[in-house]
Parts: C-alpha cells; sequence; structure tokens
C-alpha cells in the first residue's frame, strides 16, 4: 500500500486505474480551462498568518452546514458519472460521507439512482437538482428524493448548456464506453476497474434511465440530455422549484453578487459561491476571488458556501476564514474514489480533515467557527479591479 499524503497522490493512482476517457472527464474544465486552473493557483496567492504561543489544545472543526452537524465543513459536491469512476461509485462515496459525518449530495445525472442510494446508506444525503423542461419528470424526480428521505435539495443554475470540454469530444465520452480500438486497448490496462465494472448492474443513468418518458434504453440519453435541459429558465421557476421542496435549498453556481441578491429574495437557505469547477464559463473569475464580495453582499442573510478549486486543508481553511459557512470537493474525492473506491474517499476526507486541523492550530485558532479574515494574508489586489 502506497504512503498516501496529499490528494495529489490520489489524483495519480486514479488516472492509473480509471480509464482515460473518465478521468479526463473529471480532470478538467472548459475550453482554454484558465478558470479551471485559476480555481486552485488564487488559491495560492492567499497567505495564511502564523501566530505562536496560543494553546493548541481540544480542537474542533464540526460545525453546522444549513443546520445540520458536520465534522468539518467539507461536503461532497454533486459530481455526474460518479459510477464510472468505480463500480457503485455513487453508493461508495455516500458511505465514507456517512461514516466521517459529512454531506454526500447525489447527482441527477448519477450512475447509482436516487433509491440505490438510499438503500445502502443510513443517514439522509442531498440530492441536486438539474432544471428539466419535463414539469412531469421534475414533479417526480423531487418526490423520489423526498422519499428517498433526502434532507435538502441543490439546485445548480450554471448549467442550462453545457460548457465544451474539448476532451470529453475528443474521448467519445458515454457511459458505459462504447468499445472501440482505442477504448479497447485502454481497457485491457484498466483490469481491475473492469472487473468491479462487470459485477455491478449500475453501469447507466440511474437517475433517468427507465423514469423518463423517452429513455428506455441509454443510447437516447444524450439526445435526451441536450432536449431536456431547461434552457428557458429564470428565476421565477427557480422560486417555484424552491416552493415545490419544504426542506432545505441551496442553490448552486452563483459567481455574481446580483445573482447572489436574487437567491435571498427567492428565499433560498444557501448559495455556493461555484463556476462548477471551472468546467462552464471559461473566463469566470474563480470562485474564492468572487467570494468575499458576494458574504459582504448577502452573509448576514443567507449561508454562503463555496467550492470550485478546493484540493487541501489549507484551501477549506482559507475559504472559512474569507466567510464561506461550508465548502464542498469535487475533484478531491473523486480522486479517492478512483484510487481506491469507498477506502479512498475516506482518505481524500482525512488527509483534508488533518491539513484542515494543524493549519488552523498553526494560525493560532482551536475552533474552525472562530476562523476570521484575520487569519489570512490577502493581497490589496486579490479581488480585481475589474470595470
Ligand atoms: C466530473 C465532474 C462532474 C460534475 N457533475 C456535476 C453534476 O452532475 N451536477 C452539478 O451540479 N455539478 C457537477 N460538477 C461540479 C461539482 O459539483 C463542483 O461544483 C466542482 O467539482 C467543484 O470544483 P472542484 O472539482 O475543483 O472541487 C461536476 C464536477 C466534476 C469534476
Amino acid at each position: 500500500m502506497p504512503v498516501i499524503t496529499n490528494i495529489e497522490d490520489l489524483k495519480r493512482m486514479h488516472k492509473r486505474r480509471t480509464p482515460k476517457m473518465f478521468y479526463d472527464y473529471a480532470e478538467s474544465g472548459s475550453w482554454t480551462e484558465q478558470t479551471f486552473r485559476e480555481n486552485t493557483t488564487d488559491f495560492e496567492k492567499i497567505r495564511l498568518r502564523q501566530r505562536v504561543a496560543v494553546d493548541m489544545a481540544d480542537r474542533t472543526t464540526k460545525t453546522t452546514m444549513i443546520g445540520q452537524d458536520v465534522a468539518m465543513p467539507v461536503g461532497l459536491a454533486p459530481v455526474g458519472l460518479t459510477g464510472m469512476q468505480c463500480a457503485d461509485g455513487e453508493i461508495k462515496a455516500a458511505k465514507a460521507a456517512e461514516k466521517f459525518g459529512v454531506p454526500f449530495t447525489l447527482s441527477t445525472m448519477s450512475i447509482c439512482s436516487i433509491e440505490d442510494v438510499a438503500e445502502n446508506t443510513e443517514k439522509p444525503f442531498w440530492f441536486q437538482v438539474y432544471t428539466l423542461r419535463d414539469d412531469e419528470f421534475m414533479t417526480r424526480l423531487m418526490a423520489r428524493a423526498k422519499d428517498a428521505k433526502c434532507s435538502a435539495i441543490m439546485i445548480t443554475l450554471d448549467l442550462q448548456i453545457l460548457g465544451q470540454r474539448h476532451k470529453d469530444l475528443k474521448n467519445g465520452l458515454t457511459a458505459p464506453p462504447k468499445f472501440t480500438a482505442k477504448t479497447i486497448a485502454d481497457l485491457a490496462t484498466k483490469w481491475s476497474w473492469g472487473i468491479e465494472m462487470l459485477q455491478t448492474k449500475r453501469r447507466f443513468f440511474g437517475n433517468i434511465v427507465g423514469h423518463a418518458k423517452e429513455v428506455t434504453d441509454p443510447s437516447s440519453l444524450s439526445t435526451w440530455t441536450a432536449d431536456s435541459f431547461d434552457q428557458s429558465l429564470d428565476w421565477a421557476r427557480v422560486a417555484e422549484l424552491r416552493k415545490m421542496w419544504d426542506g432545505p435549498v441551496i442553490l448552486k453556481g452563483i459567481l455574481d453578487v446580483e445573482d447572489a441578491k436574487k437567491a435571498v429574495e427567492i428565499g433560498a437557505d444557501a448559495i455556493i459561491v461555484s463556476n462548477h469547477g471551472g468546467r462552464q464559463l471559461d473566463g469566470a473569475l474563480s470562485s474564492i476571488r468572487m467570494l468575499e464580495q458576494i458574504v459582504d453582499a448577502v452573509g448576514d442573510k443567507i449561508e454562503v458556501h463555496l467550492d470550485s478549486g478546493i484540493r487541501s486543508g489549507q484551501d477549506v481553511l482559507k475559504a472559512m476564514a474569507l466567510g464561506a459557512k461550508g465548502t464542498y470537493i469535487g475533484r478531491a474525492f473523486v480522486h479517492g474514489l478512483g484510487a481506491m473506491g469507498e477506502a479512498g474517499v475516506t482518505k481524500a476526507l482525512e488527509v483534508i480533515h488533518k491539513e484542515l486541523d494543524l493549519t488552523m492550530a498553526l494560525c493560532g485558532h482551536r475552533d474552525i467557527n472562530t476562523v476570521d479574515r484575520d487569519t489570512l494574508l490577502v493581497p490589496k489586489d486579490f479581488a480585481g479591479d475589474w470595470t
């Protein structure tokens, strides 16, 4: 067993073990990937203040996100096709999150269905919805999430249309992979992935195939996706969706102060400052850059969370110090899952927790809830002078 000390170690293992088309699907951004890159490099521009001779005993990273207790303020972000990174991937990731005490969010575009995850876990998880044109399907999807006892829904607002990711087009991404000379040659070197995949029935989009009217077999899914996502989505529709769910609603994909204010108006419980991990609008600013101004504008009215670019506990600490009440990891847990299944997700969470805990201590804090802006050294021009 290799010694794993950081997320980068898991990423290398993920690349070795998983078919290229699925590794590339995770490890890419849209178009030039500028936003994808800056999501991580902007975190590096923020530095931490070293404080000494401060009592470091009895530390805690426990807090709450939308009123729910969490072992640390780090949830698992919704990630489509997680069950292609590793057989039954969503179930394995949900189990790891449950044992660790952090939220797991299931994507609409998951391989394991809402029911599959509910049957294999004890605690409620969160469900992410894409806004689709088919009202009947949307109503049923929300009802299924309710029946599965999901304790919150997360509505993704930054994907009415798909940002182009060059690698997916070049690799001919499908789930499950279509057999071509290229994929067969690749799969031959990823045999442990293949053996596990042959042992599960879950290889198609579990929330959709057999539930959406026109989709009875997976080959029609790409057409269905292109036709079904609601390009006409507006705030009136978001407000309607908010009313359809009588529990906490999180709006994901907010990167602008004006949109954050709209989220407050429609009565959302939390927003996620996010650019979809740099997978949608290439050229948008990184989430961490936009965070402080959004917190200043709405942070006293709504919980502000952040994702995009988190690869370490230090990154989590920086986001919390800039006013976030919670964060999410996407690729960081996917690398763990692709590397070692459930144990890999646990490892990713352990790595981030340890980094968060020790870094917090070295910054002179014992409680994640007391970490504030004074913990950081932020360049004066960090947010940028844009007009
Ligand atoms: C492979 C992949 C698939 C994703 N699928 C979804 C999805 O189905 N729904 C969604 O709301 N966000 C999706 N996202 C975005 C994540 O929820 C999250 O915003 C992003 O991964 C955060 O950035 P990070 O990967 O740098 O942590 C996906 C991200 C990745 C990397």
